[in-house]
Formats: structure tokens, sequence, C-alpha cells
């Protein structure tokens, strides 16, 4: 397989890339700076293999650019970034790594969920900036329960159902949306104007997908409890921001966590990082050491078969999501 050359446009530690670079002719962008659109047009040229990730456009003009091209995998479970279609039309195969990073991302909606409700990150800013004074008072910065209350998951693939099956173990009722009904899920499926007026954090789990792309808009955040939290540990493109920073502002909705933004990152200047009653995470949600490196055995057999012309671990389209 030497002969073959493989493109990385992100930098992972060597020990997790396996028997890559032995096996290939690997070439990888080296800096933690996403890499840049021309780097990868031109490396693109001559690859036979792309290992790619989220922060990448794999779109038509890559493709296009891409003579040799068989297959492209990528270092996450969403494959909004790649234009699936135009690949597969040209014989290009998709591989991509869900399964090993769901528990990690439901960890992380649980995290933001307990985050928020329980003002987790504002008693960290305000003991570190010495605003603590009163060592105690019966009224001092209440939150709200998580145990017992009502979790409305939008969305039941593998994250929907991981988080699911943690809201079990904290007593809450759980309530989903999805495409179809899931007979094996213990929660109950209704519609998603029954869902929202119900819960109290709504925690989206959904890919992005035209039918999802700002889905989360003022008409949806306004049939929300206004004592209910948002959650997003899905993709940030699936809520319209500034609807969003208006529905906070308004007190439509008692509070946000976000792991996802529509244009990433985003700096300290952005309306929502002024808001005490939102926790910002930086796009963590498979962000563990034991996470990653499988993320990464995946990512790397997925594309080594692919070379070789056998069936991946995950290829999209050819499996159940
Ligand atoms: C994914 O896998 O799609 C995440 O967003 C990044 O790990």
């Amino acid at each position: 397989m030497g002969s073959q050359r493989v493109v990385a446009t992100f930098h992972l530690p060597r020990e997790w890339l396996g028997a890559l670079p032995d096996l290939t002719d690997f070439v990888e962008w080296g800096s933690e700076e996403p890499a840049p659109r021309d780097w990868l047009l031109k490396e693109v040229g001559e690859a036979d293999g792309l290992l790619c990730t989220v922060t990448d456009r794999v779109d038509g003009e890559i493709l296009r650019a891409a003579r040799r091209l068989r297959a492209i995998s990528t270092y996450s479970v969403g494959y909004d970034h790649i234009d699936v279609g135009a690949a597969r039309a040209r014989g290009i195969r998709v591989g991509y790594t869900p399964n090993v990073l769901t528990d990690a991302t439901a960890d992380l909606a649980f995290a933001l969920m307990l985050a928020v409700s329980r003002r987790v990150v504002e008693g960290d800013r305000l003991v570190r900036s010495g605003g603590w004074r009163i060592p105690w008072s019966a009224t001092f910065m209440l939150g709200s329960e998580v145990h017992g209350r009502t979790i409305g998951i939008i969305g039941m693939g593998r994250i929907g159902r991981a988080i699911a099956r943690r809201a079990a173990g904290f007593d809450m009722k759980v309530l989903y949306s999805s495409r179809t009904p899931k007979p094996d899920v213990a929660a109950e499926y209704v519609p998603l104007d029954a869902l929202l007026p119900r819960s109290d954090f709504v925690v989206l789990a959904v890919d992005l997908n035209p039918s999802t792309y700002h889905m989360v808009d003022y008409g949806f955040l306004r049939r929300m409890r206004r004592s209910a939290y948002l959650v997003n540990v899905s993709r940030g493109k699936v809520i319209v921001e500034r609807d969003l920073i208006r529905a906070l502002e308004e007190g439509i909705i008692a509070g946000a966590a976000l792991d996802v933004f529509e244009d990433e990152p985003i700096g300290a200047d952005h309306p929502l990082a002024r808001m005490n009653n939102v926790v910002l995470t930086p796009h963590l949600g498979s962000a563990t050491v034991e996470t990653r490196r499988r993320m990464a055995e995946v990512a790397v057999e997925n594309l080594l078969r692919g070379l070789r012309g056998d069936p991946m671990l995950y290829e999209v389209g050819s499996e159940v999501p």
C-alpha cells in the first residue's frame, strides 16, 4: 500500500495512527489550526485517501480536485461537512466514527444540564472573582433541580439513547421526538409540539441536515417553558443563534448550555458569552483521551479498509443510524 498517498488535514498523536504512516505515503497538516483550503486543494490532487475532520469543508471543488481519491475517513460522527452525494457519485467511499463517542457526548450533555441549572460555572466565576462574601444564605444562588424533572430529547439516535439512559438514572421523565418512534427506547415518543411545553430540559441530539438546519428558532423557543433550559451537543447550525439570544434576553427560556455554535470558534465579545444563565463549552462533546483515541482507531481502520476495497467499520449510508 506504500504507493498510496494519504492526506490528513489535522494532527493526531503518532501512537494513535497505528500502522497508517508506515503502510502509506502519509502527509499531514501539522498545525492545530484547521488546514488551509489552498493546502487541501493542492494536496488532495494526488491523494488516494483523505483523513479529515469537522473543520474541513469537503465539497464539490475539493472532490473535483481529488482526481485519485477513493476513500474519505472523517474523524467525527458528523459528516455534514462532506458532500457525501458528490463523493459517492465519484465512487469515493466515506467513513465516519459513530458509537465510540456516544457515551462521552452523552456525559457532556449531562454535565451541561447540571452546570446550567445548578449554576456551577456561574458559582465558580463568583468564587474566583472574590464575590463570595456571605458564608451561607438560604436563598443564595438558587438553581433548579435536574433529578425528577422532565427531559425532552430531540433526536433518538445513539447519542439520544445514551442521554435517555442517563436521565433514567436521575429519575427523570423522558420524552423524545424523532423522525420515527423507537420501540426499543423506554421513553415517551411525542411530537415536537407536545415535547416543548412539557420539558424542563430540551436537549438537541440530532444530526445536521436540511430538516434540522435552523430548527430552533424564536417560534420553537416560545413553545418551551419559561423555566426550561436548552442544551445543544449536536451542531450549532441547528439553532438560529440570534433568535436564541433574543429569547434569553427576553426571559422566554431560563437558560442554555451549548457545546456548539453557528460559527466556531466564538469569542469573548459574543453576546452569549456575556450572559450568566448560559454555559458555553468549545465543542468538547467527544473530547476525552479515551474517546479521541478510539475515534482515531476507527478512522484509521475505515481509511485502510477503504483503500483496500474492503467494507469499512462505519461507512456513511451503509448502516442504520
Ligand atoms: C463529531 O464527531 O461530529 C464531533 O462534533 C467532533 O468530535
